[in-house]
This record gives C-alpha cells, structure tokens and sequence, in this order.
C-alpha cells in the first residue's frame, strides 16, 4: 500500500510560466521567500517547483549537474524546507527536455537517487524527446508505441518509489492518446490533460472547457492538469483571472501559480488567496466538477462537495454582460438550496428553483449550494 501523496490536487508555484528558462537559486529563494511573506504559504500553497533550465551536463560517471544557476541544489532544498514549504523539480523520460536540455533516459535510477537526496518532493516528467524513442522502437505501431510511454512512466515512478522518498510524481504527457485511463496505472498523482497554456482568455479557456467530461478521471491521489495558472501575468482582466481560477476549482485541478510572487497587485492576490474558491478545489470529498449545462457560449458547471453541499459557476464567455440562470434541478440539486457567493464573499439566501443573476464579459459567479435549514 503506497502512502497518498496527494489526497487533494497539489498546490504550488512553478518557475514556467513567468520566468521560463532566466532562473536561477537567488531567484528561486526570493520566490520561496515571496511565498512564505504573501500569505500563499497560509492558503494552502506548498510546492516551489523548477521547471526546466535547471539541467546542465551529465559528466562522464552519469552524474547529472545543474547549471551554474544552481549551483548547490541540496542546499537550495534544504532553504526551501526550511519555511516550510516543498521542493519539485522538472526532466523526462526522454534523451532530452523540450527545450533540449539533458533528461533521464538510461540513467533513471540514478537521477531518482540524486533527485531524492537533494531533498526533491514533486517530480515533473516530461514525455518530449522520448516521443523520437517510441517512434523509433514501435515501427510506427500504435499499441505499441502506447506501451513504450506507460513503461518509460513506470520506470521512474518504480525508481522514486525505490529511493524511499515521497516523491509527487506530475507526468506531462498530453495530445497522444487518453493519459486519464492509464496515469493511475503506472504511478502518476496527476497527468497534464491539455497542451501547454499561455497567458491569454482563449488559450486558458480552450483549455479548460474542454475538460468538460473528465471529471470520473480524476479523484484522490490522480489529479487531471489543465497546466499552470496563468493569475497575475497580466494577459488576462480580472474577470478572466476569475474565470481561470474558478474553472480550475471546479476541475479539482492542481493549483500551482505561475506569477512573480515578489510582485503581486491587490487583485491577483485577492484571486490568488480566495480561500473560499481553495476550499472548492481543495474539498476533501474529491470528485471533480464538470459542465452541468450550456446554452452557446454560457456554462453551468457544479462540483459535489463534502456534506453534501455542492459548488456551482456560471460563466458568461460572451463578449458582454449576460443574464444566466441557474436551475436547481439542472445541476442536480433537490429541494432549497443556502447560497453564498464565493467572489463577494456574501451569502445571498435562500433559492428555491432557480437563480438569475447577471454575469461580466468573461466573468463568472460562482456559488456553494448547502442545505437549506
Ligand atoms: C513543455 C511543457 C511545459 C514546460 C516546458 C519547459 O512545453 O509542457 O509545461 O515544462 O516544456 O520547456
């Protein structure tokens, strides 16, 4: 019986998404830092993971080193430890990372052991390179090429067990075949579902909308990962940001933040630490929300929570304010139902039947149902 690692969907940051390759240990301390002083650490936030442009060479023993960004590792996971937070760390399966860098492939023990002795608890694995391997073992047969995958995921997932650390294991693997139905099987907590998000309302919205249908995929200990959050990176209004981090609640999605933490406005912060929002997605019942409805462009998603209580949004993806109705028995929701919005932070009533409320450009309202006393 292996230990849960993640009974509810890891929360975090990660370097990708605002700082890509320019990082560095100073870099990661300030954010490590900017974590534990902005009230990330408080709201549930623990992972600090290195993305890639960490890796340097691997020397003529096999030993993998950093580069000289990074120039003690264990030392840079002992500091994060130290606040109290956890380390991830990023390769793949492959001769090399997307962006060409050294990854594992032959030498997956021996970069679990080292990554297990610099302190390292989340372990991002990126397929990329080793898409060449399967293409070029399998002779172009599908099945084929589909078990190379699971057997290079399931080499390092046997490889971190061995070490004996609990080691988070994040398999990015996305566009080749249905990850969800094998991911749990070789070991993954969470497996990315999409391709990678940028910071823009098209691109975050055509991710997660299409993870309409997903939700039996995921539950406690394997998690479904429409990528990283792009809150507070400026492409997006506040609407949008909200729309971004309600979906991702509603998905039970990992929340790993993607922003400079050293430099968050008000209202980042105010989407980011939405400790109501956090509770959605971190609901220890664990079951995924996923579209209840949808009229054209306006969605009504509901997630069943913990105590029989339910999380509801309405989002309008149209290019103006919007009336949408909620219709209790839609979302399957019997009877009256106690409300409060969770982006006002107010508890609006009883509703009985239905609820018609007006919804931002992009925006969304989201609510949580509990029983009507
Ligand atoms: C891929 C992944 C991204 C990120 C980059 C790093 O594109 O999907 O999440 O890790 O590689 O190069």
């Amino acid at each position: 019986q292996e230990k849960m690692l993640a009974p509810t969907p890891p929360m975090g940051w990660s370097t990708w998404n605002h700082f890509h390759h320019a990082i560095s240990d100073a870099l990661v301390r300030a954010q490590t830092d900017a974590m534990v002083s902005s009230g990330m650490k408080d709201a549930g936030y623990v992972y600090v993971n290195i993305d890639g442009g960490w890796e340097g060479e691997r020397d003529a023993n096999g030993v993998l080193h950093p580069t000289s960004a990074f120039p003690d590792m264990k030392a840079l996971g002992d500091y994060i430890h130290s606040k109290g937070l956890k380390f991830g760390l990023y390769t793949g399966p492959g001769p090399r990372t997307c962006a060409g860098a050294v990854a594992s492939y032959g030498h997956e023990e021996q970069d679990a052991k080292m990554f297990a002795s610099w302190g390292v608890d989340f372990l991002k694995y990126d397929l990329c390179s080793y898409r060449e391997i399967m293409k070029a073992q399998s002779g172009g047969d599908i099945a084929k090429s589909d078990d190379l995958m699971k057997a290079a995921y399931e080499k390092m997932h046997r490889a971190l067990l061995a070490t004996g650390r609990p080691i988070v294991f994040s398999m990015c693997q996305y566009g080749l075949g249905s990850v969800w139905e094998w991911g749990p099987g070789v070991g993954g907590n969470l497996w990315r579902t999409s391709g990678d998000i940028s910071d823009s309302y098209g691109r975050m919205t055509s991710i997660g909308f299409r993870e309409a249908g997903l939700s039996k995929y995921a539950g406690p200990n394997h998690w479904n990962d429409p990528d990283f959050l792009e809150v507070g990176n400026g492409g997006m209004s506040p609407d949008e940001e909200r729309t971004h981090f309600s979906l991702w609640a509603m998905l039970a999605a990992p929340l790993i933040a993607g922003n400079d933490l050293t430099q968050m406005s008000e209202e980042t912060r105010s989407i980011l630490l939405n400790k109501e929002v956090i509770a959605v997605d971190q609901d220890p019942l664990g079951k995924a929300g996923d579209r209840a409805y949808a009229e054209g462009p306006l969605e009504v998603w509901a997630r069943p929570l913990a105590g029989g209580d339910m999380a509801v949004a309405m989002f309008n993806r149209l290019n103006g304010t919007v009336r949408i109705t909620l219709r209790l028995p839609d979302v399957g929701w019997k009877g009256a139902a106690a409300a409060r919005d969770l982006w006002t932070h107010k508890d609006i009533g009883v509703l009985r039947g239905s609820y018609t409320v007006a919804v931002p450009r992009h925006g969304v309202v989201m609510l949580r149902l509990s029983r009507a006393q």
